[in-house]
């Protein structure tokens, strides 16, 4: 079995350098734990502190990136820093993101920006809520669609798409999805991902699930349902549950 994906990504949650540093220790110490990579995602400033010279076995992530390869774009983040900086991984079209206006087309081209970095995207998809008539599921299509489409074949192969139903962020475990739904909405994706990719190529595409996942219920959801890892927001800042978060998977 492949190893499982966990992404910590630490959102505003961590403010200090002295509780990045705690918590890429207590990182470091479970990056020994069987079967899973650990991907931390600090806010990017915190990335430049962290990042540089690392030599352990976790990688680091940037929480967004800029659109802009010009020199004179104050107050942007370009791809080429976050490499040079030791990012590995960048997330891209958080929801979080999304609702401070972040349309479709800017995260096609923030993803095109990461690859030509040579960097892996972490698309994040998910609707805001399930109407009766399952149309979240053309939107979710569309998400998928409008990233993959411009892309070149070679590209494809090194996209990640994270599914986070809005409805599941933020809230506990209990609110988080059902595995067995979990399960069905990794095939619907890796079902969108043929049109996109071939076909083993879509079954071997790395999936994600983020929304609630807690130390309590990220084992259930890992074994019902096909997932390659998980997207973990304010779990993975916590210093009491991270480390049984992790060790669950093991
Ligand atoms: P959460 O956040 O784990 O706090 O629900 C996940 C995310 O938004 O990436």
């Amino acid at each position: 079995m492949e190893a499982m994906l966990i992404v910590a990504n630490w959102k505003t949650y961590v403010e200090t350098r002295e509780e990045a540093k705690k918590l890429l220790a207590s990182a470091k110490r479970l990056a020994s734990v069987r079967r899973v990579k650990l991907v931390l995602v600090p806010p990017a400033p915190l990335l430049g502190l962290l990042a540089p010279g690392n030599r352990s076995k976790v990688s680091f992530g940037a929480q967004d990136v800029s659109t802009t390869t010009v020199g004179n774009a104050t107050g942007e983040v370009s791809a080429a820093v976050l490499r040079s900086i030791g990012a590995k991984y960048v997330i891209v079209g958080h929801s979080e993101r999304r609702a401070m206006g972040e349309t479709d087309a800017v995260v096609a081209e923030k993803v095109k920006r990461v690859l030509a970095e040579g960097l892996t995207p972490i698309v994040c998809v998910g609707e805001r809520e399930r109407d009766a008539d399952a149309r979240y599921l053309l939107g979710l299509k569309q998400q998928i669609g409008s990233v993959f489409a411009p892309l070149d074949p070679k590209q494809r192969l090194s996209v990640i798409i994270a599914y986070e139903p809005l409805w599941a962020i933020g809230k506990q475990a209990a609110d988080s999805i059902a595995a067995s739904d979990l399960g069905e909405m990794v095939l619907y994706i890796r079902k969108v991902l043929g049109n996109y990719l071939p076909g083993k190529a879509a079954a071997k595409a790395v999936v994600l699930y983020g929304g609630s996942v807690e130390a309590s219920n990220i084992r259930g959801l890992a074994g019902g349902s096909n997932v390659d890892g998980f997207l973990v927001g304010h779990a993975s800042v916590d210093p009491g549950m991270f480390p049984n978060l992790v060790k669950a998977l093991a």
